[in-house]
Order: C-alpha cells, then sequence, then structure tokens
C-alpha cells in the first residue's frame, strides 16, 4: 500500500477538505517593513487567524524626529482599523497613519496615499501624559491638538518587542473606534495599540481663550 500521495494530488485533497469545512484556504501576503511611503518584500503564506492583507503608511514624530515608513503583512481583520489615524501627545509627538486591508492573495502590494498630515492648531486642548511600563497615566499638562483632532484619547499601547506604555492626547474622531492589536510602524519600531478610550470633549485651549 502506498502510504504518500503527490504533492498535487495532497495540495488537491487540502483544498478540498478548507473547503468541505468552510476554513479558508490560507491567505498570503507582501510582508515588508521600511522607510518611505512604501515597501515591497516577498509574498508569504499567512496564519491561519489571519484573514486580512494589511498595507499601512504613517508619518510619527518622536522628540522632533519625524520619519514616514510603511508595514505590508497578514493581520486578522478584528485589528485592522482602516483609514486614517491621527494621535498628538505633544508638539513634537505624534502619529498619523493611513490604513487599508484587503482579503485577497497580494492585494497588499499597492502603496496607500501617506497620510495628510494637518499640524495647524485647532484651538483645541487635552490633557497628555507618556508612561512607559504601564496601562494607565494621570496627566499634569495640556497639549494643543492639530487638524481634525477634536477628541481627547487615552490609550494603552505596546512596542512590538512586548514593552507596555500608557499614553493620553489628543485625536481625530474615528481614532475612539481604533480596534485593539492596531499596527503603526514607526522609524524604531511598530507600535501596536491595545486600548483606546475616548474622554470627555476638549477644551478650548488657553491660546484659544
Ligand atoms: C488644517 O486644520 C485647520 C484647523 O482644524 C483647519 O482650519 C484647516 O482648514 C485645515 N487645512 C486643511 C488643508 O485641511
Amino acid at each position: 500500500m502506498r502510504l504518500f500521495m503527490k504533492p498535487e494530488t495532497f495540495l488537491m485533497a487540502s483544498a478540498l477538505l478548507c473547503a468541505l469545512l468552510g476554513l479558508g484556504y490560507p491567505l498570503s501576503c507582501e510582508v515588508c517593513t521600511g522607510s518611505g511611503p512604501t515597501c515591497s518584500g516577498s509574498v508569504k503564506t499567512c496564519d491561519a487567524d489571519q484573514d486580512s492583507c494589511v498595507v499601512i503608511v504613517a508619518e510619527t514624530s518622536k522628540k522632533s524626529y519625524r520619519s514616514v515608513n510603511t508595514h505590508k503583512g497578514c493581520i486578522k481583520s478584528s485589528a485592522c482599523s482602516t483609514g486614517i489615524l491621527s494621535i498628538t501627545v505633544g508638539p513634537e509627538n505624534y502619529m498619523v497613519s493611513n490604513t487599508h486591508c484587503c482579503q485577497s492573495d497580494g492585494c497588499n502590494h499597492d502603496a496607500v496615499p501617506a497620510p495628510q498630515n494637518n499640524r495647524t492648531e485647532n484651538g483645541l486642548q487635552c490633557p497628555t501624559c507618556i508612561a512607559p511600563f504601564k496601562e494607565t497615566c494621570s496627566s499634569t499638562k495640556e497639549v494643543l491638538c492639530v487638524g481634525q483632532e477634536t477628541h481627547c484619547v487615552a490609550f494603552v499601547g505596546k512596542v512590538q518587542a512586548g514593552i507596555k506604555f500608557a499614553t493620553q492626547g489628543c485625536a481625530t474622531k474615528n481614532t475612539c473606534h481604533t480596534k485593539p492589536g492596531t499596527l503603526v510602524p514607526s522609524a524604531s519600531h511598530t507600535y501596536v495599540i491595545s486600548q483606546v478610550n475616548c474622554l470627555p470633549g476638549p477644551q478650548p485651549s488657553d491660546k484659544a481663550k
């Protein structure tokens, strides 16, 4: 008796089995992380629970070091926050990202437009703080909101190595609905946003009063 099937037969049989069981055949997506408004890498097979491909372009600034970075890869749809996020924690400490998710093999190949980054103060301000290694922080300062940032947020994130941080600042309205697991690439590492809470409305800034 032959114990092994030919590879073609095995592939067909597993595709059929997946179809019968209602499981998607594993998705494959382009995978890369790099500086600039796009990156390119090879196409890789996703983990079984990763049902989307993602492309994220982000402009981040940390202590006035500003950069644009791109990440492409596999992601769970439940962690894909499509569209533009904008969060400001300090005048030179912010992240703005544009995310696109899709569900077919290699569909994240094309670049997405870098988010428009409007840094014009809009007359609102929010409490701000940053606390590494923590899940909450309490604010003693205010940050001036810019562009379309009309909400105050508190969020918990991780740098991809797993180090937690808590922060508060200004954000756009859709940032309140950021899904846990949302990624934001920066120059040094990719941030993972674990939890976002929108706080009661922002106050007119002291400048605007
Ligand atoms: C930038 O943001 C300011 C403040 O919200 C707003 O008045 C202005 O129209 C925005 N500019 C653009 C080009 O969207």
